[in-house]
């Protein structure tokens, strides 16, 4: 997995059918995807359950791009050796999940994978300035995490002075949270390179007619594309 600033779509299997996660992974990402995004809910530190490193472990083996798993969990430490036996290519926590994010990402690098650092829409960019060279990826929530299909909260000022702080550092900044063809490119055009979609990706689709998922894919990217 070698660094790069393009742009990348990362589909939220949290809008993916639950009973069947190993087919729509594989339809998504031959319909495009170039991450798969994979949200892990505690019903403690967000108001909703998901599910723990053995469904991870499952899915695992279906994914040939990036498992790019999403941490909403406190605390975290206790669970790190178990998503890194479950092969998550990044592990992202929440600077809100505890008061020592930075043993956090240490541990989760310790362990072999990647660290990703999430801040909350009421989190301000200079939460995380002490960890900027602890990690591989930025997630900028534009939503209150804890639900898919919610309706975007801009964060462009957020995301372009965390551009402005990360500088010629190797770290991703994706965007989780109604993303879509209208909100995506604002987020582009300031510095992400990561956008995460969950119901616009999946919506009119299925594993049996997994074109649309394609479509889905593309107008996010042509939108992106023709900012530039
Ligand atoms: C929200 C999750 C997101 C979510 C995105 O708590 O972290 O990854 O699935 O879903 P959409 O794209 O539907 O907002
Ligand atoms: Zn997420």
């Amino acid at each position: 997995m070698s660094f790069d600033r393009n742009l990348k779509i990362a589909p939220s299997i949290l809008a993916a059918d639950f009973a069947n996660f190993g087919a729509e992974i594989e339809a998504v990402e031959a319909q495009g995807a170039d991450w798969i995004h994979v949200d892990v809910m505690d019903g403690h530190f967000v108001p909703n359950l998901t599910f723990g490193p053995p469904l991870v472990k499952a899915i695992r083996k279906h994914i040939k791009t990036v498992m790019d798993v999403h941490l909403m969990i406190a605390p975290v430490d206790p669970y790190i050796d178990a998503f890194a036996d479950a092969g998550a290519d990044i592990l992202t926590a929440h600077v809100e999940a505890g008061p020592h994010i930075h043993r956090t990402l240490q541990a989760i690098r310790g362990a072999g994978m990647k660290p990703g650092v999430a801040l909350n829409p009421g989190t301000p960019a200079g939460a995380i300035a002490e960890v900027l060279d602890l990690v591989d990826l930025v997630c900028v929530m534009t939503v209150n995490p804890g639900f898919g299909g919610q309706k975007y909260i801009d964060m462009t000022a957020k995301v372009r002075e965390l551009r402005s702080m990360i500088g010629d550092r190797p770290v991703h900044i994706e965007i989780d949270g109604g993303m879509d063809p209208k909100t995506a490119p604002a987020m582009w055009e300031a510095g992400a390179d990561v956008l995460v979609a969950g119901s616009a990706v999946f919506k009119g689709g299925s594993v049996a007619d997994p074109a649309p998922y394609g479509a889905n894919i593309k107008a996010i990217r042509t939108a992106c594309d023709t900012l530039v």
